[in-house]
């Protein structure tokens, strides 16, 4: 099992290039399935969860080939049409393979994904769309059993913002025959950027971003090359630690415009933010101030930057209330942060965080992955040692986040 090392108490200074989004690849990697042509993808994260994505799409027969960040696919030969248990246990994600393989060859089994650590995360609003399509869909021993001989269009109303659901509608609504209305779509950026390499492969989409989306089914879609968005949320830790820290770090590659809650949260905690359209600059020379947030479905503040920053708050000046809204049981690393000297209580589903002067560092376990982001911001700020044991959580969400920091000054390594 692998564990980090951090020595804290040092202010993060240089500059950092963000990756590719996790949460926009993912779903870009299944729309591949829709395509009898190439679909080439550039700025592709090197992490654990593609890694896992790729071997999914490889064992239904898409042929795929990495060349640093960028990757080749090629579904002409898809013979698989399925997402078996072992690899959906470790990534819920598979389950966006449901709708483009129903869109393309009338049939999926998807194992059901089970429960997450942060929440019990069902999939009935991906089911009830795909049902509303014309698909049949029965659950047979843990697998969802999806057929269709063409999916028609419908008009759909998600009663909760769902991201993953709305990508997966969306995806089969592009070869199903007639228009598809997506209501109370989810309004991510991530839903945004697979819209956009949807739309190069053929696809006709309208009102991606709002929460309407409009799908006109076509009879194809062909080959396509399309970059995919900065990670937002990776983007968020940082610029969460360089705040927490101190320091003065230039973030490139970025996004900025799609960070704006988050962006807004920093500067009420003192950090000065700078941004031109791709790059960010954060300077904090001052303990931050203790900053209350609500998370809620984009453009709110990202229940994705929760656990980031409860540690910033957890040395912030003065009291701060963090709510959750988004999942149920999201709070898994308040715990470890009390290890390390937070005071923090939960109520329902409200943190109360009274800022502490400091941080005492000692062993703490990563339980998901955006936890063992909040406990690396954590062992930067703590003083003496932290050890975060279960990194593996970590790799599967951030693109080599040790080497980054280490790049920026940080106290940090590696260790079996
Ligand atoms: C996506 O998960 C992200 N993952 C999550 O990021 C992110 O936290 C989440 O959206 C919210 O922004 C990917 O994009 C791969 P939801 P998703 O469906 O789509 C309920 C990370 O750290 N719901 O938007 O699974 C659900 O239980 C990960 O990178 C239903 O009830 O989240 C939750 O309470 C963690 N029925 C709420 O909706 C459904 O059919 C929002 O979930 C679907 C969802």
């Amino acid at each position: 099992m692998q564990k980090l090392r951090i020595r804290g108490g040092k202010p993060l200074c240089g500059t950092v290039r963000i990756s590719g989004a996790k949460n926009a690849a993912l779903p870009i990697l299944c729309a591949a399935i829709l395509s009898a042509g190439k679909l080439t993808l550039h700025n592709v994260p090197q992490l654990n969860d593609i890694g896992t994505m790729l071997k999914l799409l490889e064992q239904m027969g898409v042929s795929t080939r990495r060349e640093g960040e960028t990757v080749i696919l090629d579904a002409a030969n898809l013979t698989n049409a399925a997402a078996p248990y072992g690899l959906v246990k470790t990534m819920r994600a598979s389950i966006l393979a449901l709708g483009p393989l129903l869109a393309r060859f009338g049939k999926a089994r998807v194992s059901l994904p089970g429960g997450c650590a942060i929440g019990a995360r069902p999939v009935d609003l991906h089911i009830k769309g795909l049902e509303a399509m014309g698909a049949i869909i029965t659950i047979e021993s843990g697998d969802i059993l999806a057929s269709a001989a063409k999916l028609k269009g419908a008009h759909i109303f998600m009663d909760i913002v769902t991201v993953t659901g709305t990508e997966n509608l969306m995806m089969a609504a592009t070869l199903a025959e007639g228009i598809t209305v997506l209501e109370n779509a989810a309004r991510e950026p991530e839903v945004v950027d697979l819209a956009e390499c949807l739309i190069k492969m053929g696809a006709n989409i309208h009102g991606h971003g709002s929460d309407v989306i409009t799908v006109t089914g076509v009879a194809s879609l062909q080959f396509a090359d399309h970059t995919v968005m900065p990670d937002r949320i990776e983007t968020g830790t940082f610029l969460a630690a360089v705040t927490a820290t101190g320091g003065d770090v230039h973030l490139t590659n970025a996004a900025p415009r799609t960070l704006d809650a988050v962006i807004e949260k920093l500067r009420d905690a003192g950090a000065t933010i700078t941004t031109t359209s791709d790059e960010i600059h954060v300077v904090s020379n001052a303990r931050p101030k203790a900053v209350n947030l609500r998370t809620a479905p984009y453009p709110a503040f990202p229940t994705d930057m929760q656990a980031q920053f409860i540690a910033l708050n957890a040395i912030a000046d003065g009291t701060a209330i963090v709510t959750e809204t988004i999942f149920e049981n999201r709070f898994m690393h308040v715990q470890e942060l009390v290890r390390l000297g937070a005071k923090i209580d939960i109520e329902g589903n409200t943190a109360i965080v009274a800022g502490a002067q400091k941080l005492t560092g000692a062993t703490v376990m990563a339980t998901d992955l955006r936890a063992s982001a909040c406990l690396v911001i954590a062992g930067l700020v703590a003083e003496g040692e932290t050890i975060v044991d279960r990194i593996y959580h970590l790799d599967r969400g951030y693109d080599h986040i040790e080497t980054k920091l280490l790049a920026l000054g940080a106290d940090i390594e590696r260790i079996n």
